[in-house]
């Protein structure tokens, strides 16, 4: 993969692929602003290699209508800020207003395009938007590893009619971490993997079960792997449609050697809306009118200390409702336990784990937190990103 390091880009107009996808709240105020950061290097070295630098991304789905509501301005203040200068926001990300504009930068000025899903061809990847995107370019640097996994245009479209592709500097760092957990993971390798559905992660299950010596599962999902047992798990969510696939995936972890442990204690309460009936439950089944939020700890030790023997971790999915204090311990000790085994590559999905792993203050402590929950995931899965795919 060519590197961006590898290309000239002095005076260019080099147009950097970015997600500036954020979370906002009600006032529009950026909530966690790590995609952008995580973009800053390539900027910068873009900027002092002299480039003429026009960012774009997209925000939300707005679905090829402009909507004030998904405007990338609050990304470009923010980007100012951190870059401590000025950040030209364009009203658009095509069309003669934006072409003037990017003709008019001058060596390390940085522009950001509007949205790209203002308009429907962004997603529909057509061959005319993808010409329009590319004749502001002279190269096409891709770093959104967000979005790595959609075939849209900018990510992907464009890159066959721009002069010169390569990868920036976040993209380089993901594929550095994640590559290798698909291709030849230090051995003992555990995946981690929580969150609400089976459904959701059914393929990396299946492409995990072909690598890792031990997969750990908590979260929602779990109950549904111990329904499929016959342990009965209250008034927890099932989801009742998948319990055969779970049987299935119990007994392919058997026939493969791999150890797929479940919670063996938990967290339950009655009332998830006053937490009413909150009690630890230690044992794997769990009384009738009672709900699982969290895991217990023999389970959090149980994991905690597969993870402490492995070479390589993978986590994806909290184990539990962490946004909630008093159902966040489980979670919270995965992310300690990661970041305790300093002789691991320490690897965590992006989403909501990355979200707890920040908030519980060990991001800095692990090997890698991915900017992409949904792309990794597909990484994982053993498919080729598009985005990636593109960059030749
Ligand atoms: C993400 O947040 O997962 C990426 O920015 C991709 O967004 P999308 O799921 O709306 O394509």
């Amino acid at each position: 993969m060519k590197a961006i390091t590898d290309v000239e880009l002095g005076n260019k107009r080099v147009f950097i692929r970015v997600d500036f996808n954020v979370p906002l709240d009600k006032a529009r105020q950026i909530t966690d602003d790590n995609r952008i950061r995580a973009a800053l290097p390539t900027i910068r070295h873009a900027i002092d290699k002299g480039a003429r630098v026009i960012l774009a991304s997209h925000l939300g789905r707005p679905g090829g209508k402009r909507s004030p509501k998904d405007s990338l301005e609050p990304a470009g203040q923010r980007l100012s800020e951190l870059l401590e200068s000025d950040v030209i926001l364009a009203d658009d990300c095509v069309g003669d207003g934006v072409k003037k504009l990017v003709s008019g930068l001058k060596a390390g000025q940085v522009v950001l395009l509007e949205n790209l899903r203002f308009h429907e061809e962004e997603e529909a990847n057509t061959e005319e938007f993808a010409r329009a995107l590319a004749s502001l370019s002279d190269v096409w640097v891709q770093d959104a590893f967000g979005t790595a996994h959609r075939a849209h245009a900018s990510t992907a479209g464009m890159a066959k009619f721009v002069k010169e592709r390569c990868a920036g500097f976040l993209v380089l760092k993901e594929m550095k971490f994640l590559g290798p957990l698909v291709k030849h993971p230090d051995k003992p390798y555990v995946a981690v993997l929580g969150g609400a559905k089976v459904s959701d992660k059914l393929k990396v299950i299946e492409q995990l079960l072909t690598k890792v010596d031990a997969l750990c599962v908590g979260g929602a999902m779990a109950y549904t792997f111990l329904a499929a047992e016959g342990v009965d798990v209250g008034a927890s969510r099932v989801e009742k449609d998948h319990l055969e696939t779970a049987r299935r995936i119990l007994e392919r972890s058997g026939r493969q050697n791999v150890q797929l442990l479940l919670p063996v204690d938990h967290l339950a309460v009655r009332d998830l809306a006053s937490g009413e009936g909150k009690e630890l439950v230690n044992q794997k089944a769990i009384p009738t009118g009672m709900l699982g939020v969290d895991i217990g700890p023999q389970t959090i030790s149980r994991f905690a200390e597969r993870i402490r023997g492995a070479r390589t971790v993978f986590w994806n999915g909290p184990m539990g409702i962490f946004e909630t204090p008093a159902y966040a311990e489980g979670t919270r000790a995965i992310a300690k336990a990661m970041a305790d085994n300093r002789d691991a590559i320490t690897v965590v999905g992006g989403g909501d784990s990355a979200a707890a792993v920040e908030k519980f203050g060990y991001a800095s402590k692990v090997s890698h937190v991915s900017t992409g929950g949904g792309a990794s995931l597909e990484l994982l899965e053993g498919r080729d990103l598009p985005g990636i795919a593109a960059i030749g």
